[in-house]
């Protein structure tokens, strides 16, 4: 497979930043796998399953995307993918110093693939799962911070 990428991420759950990341990554590249991987410091809120199934269910239209789970190292995984890049998305400048090791040890790690990063745009800038989580959990309101799709999904799911 030519041109091949990978976008990781904890996705607890996924917000309307990620998929705006999805749709210009498919853009980008020929097939996408939207990998749902683990943060060995969070603790999440989502089983795998659930979070693949949110996902799955955001991006049925876009038929060069695909989600997948792995609970291994990204730069194995993008090697057993044959992946030309790793996708990342950058929200502020609080994010590149971490972003910015991650990139450079997987590049040591996997020297075959390469990190990009797309911008995220103005509107997702201070969107997170933590705080899409924390404000569906005291009842406030995530539309517009989530899919459609998946909203009622979240809040059932999160307010028990
Ligand atoms: N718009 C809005 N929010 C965004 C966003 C965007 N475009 N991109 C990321 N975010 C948010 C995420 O929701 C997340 O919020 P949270 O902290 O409240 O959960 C936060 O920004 C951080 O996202 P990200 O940097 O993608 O971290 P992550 O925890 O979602 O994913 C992994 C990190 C899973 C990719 C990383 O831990 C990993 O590679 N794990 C595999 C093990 C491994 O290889 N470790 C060695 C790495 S060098």
């Amino acid at each position: 497979m030519k041109n091949l990428a990978i976008y990781p991420g904890s996705f607890d759950p996924i917000t309307m930043g990620h998929l705006d990341i999805i749709h210009r990554a498919a853009n980008l590249f020929d097939k996408l796998i939207v990998v749902v991987m683990v943060n060995p410091v969070k603790h999440c809120s989502f089983t795998p399953a659930e979070r693949v199934s949110l996902i799955e269910q955001c991006v049925g239209g876009l038929n060069n995307v695909t989600v997948e789970y792995s609970d291994g190292l990204l730069a194995e995984y993008a090697k057993q993918k044959n992946a030309t890049a790793i996708i990342k998305g950058l929200r502020a400048l609080s994010d590149f110093e971490y972003e910015f090791q991650m990139a450079l040890t997987n590049k040591k790690l996997n020297p075959d693939v390469e990190t990009l990063f797309l911008t995220t745009t103005a509107e997702n800038m201070y969107l997170s799962s933590s705080m899409v989580r924390q404000i569906a959990t005291m009842g406030g309101d995530i539309s517009g911070f989530v899919p459609d799709v998946i909203h009622k999904q979240i809040i059932k799911r999160l307010k028990g």
